[in-house]
């Protein structure tokens, strides 16, 4: 079986690390911080020895995992690797650095991926020899749970090195889906609206916080409101996304990033992570009571979900990734009730253009502008499935 590589042991690099050892490959785990690998090493064992306790795994299984990866500080132990995949910190220049470093230590036909949320893989492969083995793989947190992988060729990609990284990572039990480098790929361009919307709707005084999660849980079918999401993901972290989106957007007024949430990122109201965020996690401290009134929530959840649809169809529209692969992302990436074409399927295209309309028309901001695919299909009474 390959070996398989991976730089960085935090969040990410850790949780792939486990999934590939877990399949059965040798793993070499690279950090340039000591502590790291120790941190890494320690939480795997605390989340192996946690499947034995609940009767998930033999004890020896557990230890056959363990053993099968190489904790180092040396890029050199690469060598052998097959596959190399990068998760240290979201910075492109570092990551070139690190891509070129990897490729001085692989074979040339060895594949270079990045864990990248949003960065441009095509960026990352330009430095190297052998641009043409440049992948983006992209897991979400925590890697060994969530099955959802996109997979995004760079502009210098060459096919059967796209073939190669999705038959290994559909190995693993994962559902691959594939992406165009563009900001955010699928799922953190396509679910931005869940935040951005809901913090407009607050901000407007519409419904409070408590209230808008009550509508789009109990309503709408998502399983956790769009505050309660962003105070579990951390405030600091959705900010970043929607910011740096925005920016690689050419400052699209449909991803602008929210004044409201920024002030909590000022005060360290970072979410459950720092016991306040759009609520207070504190000891003795309550959850508002949401005001369920159901025409008001569904007037919440009505101009949520079309602008999500709107995003969803643009991604198509723009061949971001098609429409099964754009369904699939949103719904086991980030467990949407349904895939959001299949729901505007379901509502009626032709009432979703005329809600972006009426929200253009009333806000006049380009933020609601809706998308050329939906009008057309409305005009032609077409569905996607
Ligand atoms: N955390 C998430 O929810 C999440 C989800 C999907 C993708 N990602 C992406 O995965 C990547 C890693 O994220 P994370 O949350 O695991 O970060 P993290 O901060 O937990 O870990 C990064 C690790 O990389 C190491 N590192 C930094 N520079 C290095 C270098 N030059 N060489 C070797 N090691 C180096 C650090 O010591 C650290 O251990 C980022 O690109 C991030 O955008 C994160």
């Amino acid at each position: 079986m390959e070996i398989i590589g991976i730089l960085g042991a935090g969040a990410m690099g850790s949780g792939i690390a486990q999934v590939a050892a877990s399949r059965g490959h040798q793993v070499v785990v690279c950090d340039n911080l000591t502590p790291a690998l120790k941190k890494s090493g320690k939480n795997l064992l605390a989340s192996l020895n946690t499947l034995v306790e609940k009767g998930k795994m033999q004890k020896e299984e557990s230890e056959i995992i363990f053993g099968r990866i190489q904790y180092t500080d040396h890029m050199s132990d690469f060598r052998d690797c097959a596959v190399v995949i990068e998760a240290i910190v979201e910075d492109i220049e570092l990551k070139r650095i690190a891509f070129k470093g990897i490729e001085a230590m692989v074979q040339p036909d060895a594949i270079i991926a990045s864990n990248t949320s949003s960065l441009s893989i095509s960026a990352m492969g330009a430095p190297l020899k052998h641009p043409e083995r440049t992948l983006g793989i992209h897991f979400f947190n925590p890697a060994p749970l969530m099955r959802l992988v996109e997979i995004i060729p760079a502009l210098q990609t060459e096919a059967p090195f796209v073939e190669q990284a999705r038959t290994l990572i559909d190995s693993w039990g994962k559902t691959t889906v594939l992406a165009k480098d563009t900001p955010g790929f699928i799922v953190n361009r396509v679910a931005r609206p869940y935040y951005g919307e809901a913090l407009r709707i607050l901000e407007e005084g519409i419904a409070d916080a408590s209230t808008i999660d009550w509508a789009m849980r109990e309503l709408g079918g998502f399983k956790m409101g769009p505050f309660e999401l962003m105070d579990f993901i951390g405030n600091d972290i959705n900010y970043t996304v929607t910011e740096t989106v925005f920016k690689s957007f050419y400052f699209d007024p449909r991803y602008k990033p929210s004044f409201t949430q920024k002030r909590l990122v000022n005060a360290n109201y970072l979410g459950r992570k720092t016991c306040r965020g759009f609520y207070d996690y504190r000891e003795g401290a309550v959850i508002p009571n949401p005001v369920k009134d159901k025409p008001l929530g569904q007037q919440i959840v009505t101009r949520v979900v079309a602008m999500l649809i709107n995003e969803a169809a643009d991604a198509l529209y723009l061949n971001v990734a098609n429409r099964d692969d754009i369904d699939m992302a949103m719904t086991q990436g980030v467990n949407y009730p349904k895939g959001l074409l299949a729901w505007a399927d379901e509502i009626g295209i032709a009432k979703i253009v005329e809600q972006l309309d009426w929200l253009h028309a009333e806000y006049c901001d380009d933020r609601y502008r809706c998308c050329r695919l939906l009008r057309i299909m409305a005009r032609e009474k077409r569905t996607f499935y």
